[in-house]
């Protein structure tokens, strides 16, 4: 059993309190990746399960045992930082076998542990060159390597992909989830990147200012956000959120701020009365057949497979994301219906979903 228990950790920095009291619960061999927007507590979150930083309140476990006091040597982790920290004078394989060599393995266990990652990983052809002969992505799988070797209980993960040009990251994004089929090792890993999340994780932790937001797979996230930040933080464009009161009861009609009128499905009778931040994804408008939302089209984006629109409602920017190819010009106004089953409802004062 390798799962970890995080009950109430607290950090804080003097009197400034960092992280405010966090419960996750992540089961042996479950891939959950911590997101949130810079600054939030990842690292530190992910710093403490390593033991490089301590811990102010609360309890962390690892395989049933309370690590809290336990130097990170004893902790049975291995951490893959962003910058990989290799060492330039060691060749790949000198590098991946070196915490066995500290540790007192003898030559040919680490030759064999240090093989067996290169195998997994597609480094054989490296293991003789220095880490200045290698391209990011190979360091980064060097460095993936060296925590491999250890055969840790968890794995821990700090953005290692955030140095990477867009394409290798997309490519190395499969890879690590591939890796985690493969080993089935625990993995926690954090990233400020929502996208990375959503692809990778089995379960997501969604933190903002040191708490937790919500906690579920990618899609209960997507699908079921709790409230008005991570709706907005998990998607990519981002949902767009309109203000006004709902009116109507079983034939729902949301009133914006300058008295315009809109229908919307009848899933929105349960907020009947309500002031609200109505939710809805970019994916989700569609032309009105008949009233709808007028919204002056501002850039059309093609992007090929979709076109992106940026529209103007009542001064705020609103994206749409038609899977058609778009037919729209620049000052052209359409109506848009907010139909859609999947439009969610926050109350406006608490943000929290209805
Ligand atoms: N050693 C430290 N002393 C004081 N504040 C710190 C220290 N390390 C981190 N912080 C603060 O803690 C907060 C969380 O930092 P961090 O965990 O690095 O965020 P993230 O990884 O989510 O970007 C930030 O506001 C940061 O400034
Ligand atoms: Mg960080």
């Amino acid at each position: 059993m390798s799962g970890l228990a995080i009950r109430n950790v607290k950090k804080s920095y003097g009197a400034v309190d960092i992280i405010h009291g966090v419960d996750v619960d992540i089961a042996d061999g479950e891939f959950v990746i911590l997101v949130g927007p810079s600054g939030c507590g990842k690292s530190t979150l992910l710093r403490m399960i390593a033991g490089l930083e301590e811990i102010t309140g609360g309890e962390i476990s690892i395989g049933g045992r309370v690590v809290n006091n336990l130097q990170p040597k004893d902790r049975d982790i291995a951490m893959v930082f962003q910058n990989y920290a290799l060492y330039p004078q060691m060749t790949v394989a000198q590098n991946m076998g070196f915490a066995l060599e500290l540790a007192g393995a003898k030559k040919p266990e680490i030759d064999k542990k240090v093989g067996e990652a290169a195998e997994i990983l597609g480094l054989q052809p490296l293991l003789s060159r220095k880490p200045a002969q290698l391209s990011g992505g190979q360091r980064q799988r060097v460095a993936m390597g060296r925590a491999i070797v250890r055969d840790p209980k968890v794995f821990l993960f700090d953005e290692p992909l955030s140095n990477l040009d867009a394409k290798l990251r997309v490519k190395m994004r499969a890879e690590i989830k591939a890796l985690h089929q493969r080993l089935k090792t625990t993995i926690v890993y954090v990233t400020h990147d929502q996208i990375e999340a959503m692809t990778m994780a089995d379960k997501i932790v969604v933190l903002q200012g040191g708490k937790v937001e919500q906690i579920g797979t990618p899609l209960e996230l997507y699908d079921r956000p709790q409230n008005v930040f991570v709706a907005g933080f998990m998607g990519s464009p981002a949902m767009n959120f309109l203000e006004g009161k709902l009116t109507g009861g079983d034939k729902p009609q949301l009133t914006l701020p300058s008295g315009q009128q809109v229908e919307l499905s009848q899933g929105a009778a349960h907020a009947d009365g309500r002031d609200v931040i109505v939710g809805i994804r970019p994916e989700d408008l569609a032309f009105a057949e008949n009233g709808g939302l007028p919204a002056t089209v501002r850039v059309v984006e093609p992007t090929g497979s979709e076109t992106h629109v940026a529209l103007e409602v009542e001064g705020r920017e609103i994206t749409w994301v038609m899977r058609e190819r778009a037919d729209l010009t620049p000052g052209q106004i359409v109506k848009l219906s907010l139909k859609s089953p999947n439009v969610h409802f926050f109350d406006k004062a608490t943000q929290r979903r209805i």
